[in-house]
């Protein structure tokens, strides 16, 4: 037997494939390792969206350089593979910068690993692969799968047609591409004779999903979260990323008509200034936000609210930045990213002449974060004393506790729940802890709650 040890860097989808990357390797002999420094395979999955989060990559290439020369004086082989976006957007040049690597492979090609490392072998030297048909990928990738755990991830949808004036990820992730309805149903059944109860189904926008059926027609991620929701045994569903232009009426309208839609919702809005979100090419405004906010919610009063945020973004001025708080403000989220913007090779928005200087966003950020932490913790504080439905997913730190989630994505701890994980319980919220909730099972007969 040989061992594989992934990092996984960036988004979910790099998740999802880290996964899929394990189970391209297993009928080929590699089993998964959590330990480096025994791997015969070290595989790092990448992420390019930010400057620091692709810089990361190389730091952590020159330590592996390291472990692999001092296991080869051993007499063992280490390959180091680079896979996700950094290897589909620098490809040659990670070899150049440095050669210890073995494979560079892109996100649409890693189901080709098994035919690479057997190149390898032969002494052909390295391997690039950073072809982009994502329907390849997904039709050989194999039907068994090591996904374990009661809540799953799902790609249904990748790559984006948006080009936002900031962002690499239609260049690094490709064409919006959405996988056959079928193909989707199908992993989701295996996904749940396994025992999953949660998908969240993925795309880089997901809410853009528009996958054929058998008859050639084509459905909307609405139509694709009434299926799934009839798949005896899943409890909850979820999906991310969704653009706000792709927020159509009748996902707005599965929000109230199916209950195991979970009443959460991850809405990037980037900014809440029109002159930025025009410059950024977001193709919706201020009002046209607000305005899919008040649907969502109209549908579903219960639901909860995260997005993503830039500050600094090129011309940023101070008014913009205030519109940005004043639309958090308005809004109230339960949860967010913010991130200051950072100029990546090849897009539009690096080319501006007015960047920002670097204390500016840094002053920016902390208020903005500030602002959404004090958000976060008054939706928290609002649980305790509540009862809301748990999906434990694994154990906690202490013997006998679990932790699972409820349906707004907070951690849940609940002590003496540790043969219930897997399960979906009533929990009383007790307390809040700087990043989880704690709370008690509440007694079978007094259970109430639906999801
Ligand atoms: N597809 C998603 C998000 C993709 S990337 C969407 O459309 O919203 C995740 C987040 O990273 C983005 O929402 C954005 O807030 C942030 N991001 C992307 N490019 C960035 C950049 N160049 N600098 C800073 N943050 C960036
Ligand atoms: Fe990037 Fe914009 Fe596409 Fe999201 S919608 S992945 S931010 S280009
Ligand atoms: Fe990063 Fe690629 Fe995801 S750039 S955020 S890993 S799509």
């Amino acid at each position: 037997m040989k061992s594989v040890f992934i990092k996984t860097y960036g988004c979910q989808m790099n998740a999802y494939d880290s996964d899929r990357m394990e189970d391209v390797l297993a009928p080929i002999g590699y089993r998964p390792t959590d330990r480096a420094e025994y791997a015969d395979i070290v595989i790092l999955n990448t992420c390019h969206i930010r400057e620091k989060a692709s810089e990361k990559v190389y730091s952590e290439l020159g330590r592996l350089k390291r472990l692999k020369f001092s296991r080869a004086e051993n007499g063992a082989q280490m390959l180091i593979a680079v896979a996700g976006c950094v290897a589909q957007a620098e490809g040659a040049e990670i070899i150049r910068r440095q050669p210890a690597v073995d494979i560079v492979v892109g996100p649409q090609s890693y189901h080709r690993l098994p035919e690479m490392i057997a190149k390898i072998a032969r002494g052909t030297g390295q391997v690039l692969e950073t072809d982009f048909a994502a329907e390849d990928k997904f039709d050989s990738l194999p039907a068994e799968t090591s996904n374990s755990g009661p809540a799953a991830f799902l790609s249904i949808q990748e790559g984006c047609d948006k080009f936002c004036t900031f962002c690499v990820v239609p260049y690094t992730r490709g064409a919006e591409f959405s996988r056959p309805v079928a193909q989707v149903v199908l992993e989701a059944e295996r996904f749940v004779s396994r025992g999953v109860r949660e998908i969240t189904l993925l795309g880089q926008n997901v809410n853009a999903y528009r996958g054929a059926d058998d008859d050639g027609q084509t459905w909307s991620l609405a139509q694709l979260v009434v299926r799934l929701s009839r798949i005896e045994g899943l409890a909850r569903l979820r999906y991310t990323t969704s653009h706000p232009a792709d927020m159509s009426d009748d996902l707005i309208a599965a929000h109230r008509e199916v209950d195991a839609l979970m009443p959460y919702l991850h809405l990037p809005v980037q900014s809440g200034s029109d002159r930025v979100l025009a410059a950024m090419n977001r193709r919706h405004g201020r009002a046209d936000y607000l305005r899919v906010v008040d649907k969502v919610r109209a549908a579903r009063s219960d639901i909860a609210l995260s997005s993503d945020f830039i500050v600094g973004f090129p011309g940023e001025t101070d008014k913009d930045f205030e519109a940005t708080l004043a639309l958090v403000r308005e809004v109230g989220y339960a949860q967010a990213f913010s991130f200051k913007y950072s100029a990546r090779p090849g897009t539009p928005a690096a080319a501006e002449r007015k960047q920002i200087p670097e204390d500016i966003k840094s002053a920016r950020l902390q208020c903005l974060q500030d602002l959404l932490r004090a958000q976060q913790k008054a939706f928290n504080q609002a649980s305790v004393g509540k009862t809301v439905s748990v999906l434990f997913e694994q154990s906690g730190r202490k013997a006998g506790q679990a932790v699972g989630r409820s349906p707004w994505l907070q951690p849940v701890h609940v002590d003496d729940a540790s043969t219930l994980i897997g399960e979906i319980r009533d929990v009383r919220i007790e307390n809040v802890l700087p990043n989880s909730l704690g709370g008690r099972l509440v007694p079978a007969r007094e259970e109430s709650s639906t999801h």
